[in-house]
């Protein structure tokens, strides 16, 4: 597990179940009586999606989409490439996007531009976690579960070195620690 003094708990997993629950009733008038699509960013948002769903009272499909963004690195690089594309086309669908988090706007502002040129009926985004103070691109962002400081965090589908999906809070790693190896996080590797 991390060290103790590596990270702090931003949103509690209550916190989080209780505001998903929320976008879940939220979403479920918003499209009631209509089609439906999910696309989920794999990886981090899989969490969000599989508790969200469950609160989503409209029939609903599911679909992935995989985008290599950024790396193993707590910054951006800009670069965004698709992994895995969808399974099925969404000409005519109402679809909705459900994202870990949008940081600076370029992946969702990608997703957009792909997903919209496919003709889908209504295109739309949910966003557990929202950083708008490192926005570079200005994308709509539908339903956002919580606006959160530019720190970096884990957990609840986030990873840090591609660990700490599973946790079910979110955790916000201290500044002092953004160059730290996977090794030096871990406890009793001092
Ligand atoms: P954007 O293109 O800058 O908006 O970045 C979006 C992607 O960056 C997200 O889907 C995440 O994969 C990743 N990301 C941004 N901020 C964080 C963070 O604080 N922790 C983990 N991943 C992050």
């Amino acid at each position: 597990m991390l060290r103790d003094d590596m990270a702090d708990t931003m949103i509690t997993a209550q916190e989080i179940q209780a505001r998903v629950a929320e976008l879940g009733q939220q979403i479920s008038a918003d499209y009631a009586g209509q089609d439906l699509l999910l696309i989920a960013v794999l990886k981090g948002g899989v969490l969000f999606l599989t508790d969200l769903m469950r609160h989503i009272s409209v029939p609903h499909a599911i679909d992935f989409m995989a985008i290599s963004s950024y790396g193993h690195s707590t910054e951006t690089t800009g670069v965004v490439r698709i992994l895995k594309d969808l399974d099925d086309p969404i000409d005519g669908r109402n679809v909705l996007i459900v994202e870990d988090i949008v940081d600076t706007g370029r992946t969702m502002d990608y997703l957009l531009r792909i997903l919209n040129a496919r003709r889908p009926a209504s295109l739309r985004v949910c966003t557990l976690l929202s950083k708008p103070s490192r926005r570079e691109l200005d994308v709509p962002l539908d339903y956002v579960g919580f606006d959160i400081p530019n720190e970096f965090v884990f957990g609840y589908g986030l990873d840090l070195r591609e660990l700490y999906r599973d946790q079910p809070f979110i955790a916000a790693l201290r500044p002092e620690y953004y160059g730290a190896s996977l090794q030096e996080l871990l406890e009793g590797s001092e």
